[in-house]
């Protein structure tokens, strides 16, 4: 997900770009501005985290732009495109090493766990679900 910083600087583009241009597939894509119950049970594992109003607040400041991926690895590999959660320990090279310096504007979500990006992808997409395609990358990646 493209956060509401990532948004307003104009970096969603450069987001896709970086997931396409890896060999990922694009299945799902919605632009929304949630609200805070759905962001608050997006991020019900850090409720009890002293940041958690703040990342609230923040996530809520202005539309995100959810996006589903497909390919090997996705979760794995798309959380090391993204860097390390703060951008000051981020690596150059990944989003967050490139776009970011303050862990509480740092541009982007991705699920950490296969099971994390099922309930996401529940929770964001919901009966729209995902799109089933061919990508190119199908046949040369594999
Ligand atoms: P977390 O799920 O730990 O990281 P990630 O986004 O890499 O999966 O935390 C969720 C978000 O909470 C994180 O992207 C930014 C914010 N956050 C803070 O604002 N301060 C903090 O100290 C931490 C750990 C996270």
């Amino acid at each position: 997900m493209v956060k509401p910083d990532g948004v307003q600087r104009g970096l969603v583009g450069e987001i896709i770009g970086r997931f396409e241009k890896r060999g990922y597939k694009l299945v799902g894509l919605k632009m929304c501005a949630p609200g805070q119950q759905h962001l608050e049970q997006h991020y019900e594992d850090l409720k009890e985290k002293s940041f958690f109003p703040g990342l609230i607040k923040y996530m809520n400041s202005g539309p995100v732009v959810g996006m589903v991926w497909e390919g090997l690895d996705a979760v794995k590999t798309g959380r090391s495109i993204l860097g390390a959660t703060n951008p000051l320990q981020s690596a150059p090279g990944t989003i967050r090493g490139d776009f970011a310096l303050a862990v509480g504007r740092n541009v982007c979500h991705g699920s950490d766990t296969v099971e994390n990006a099922q309930k996401e992808i529940n929770l964001w997409f919901g009966k729209e679900g995902v799109t089933k395609w061919a990508h190119h990358s199908d046949a040369w990646v594999h």
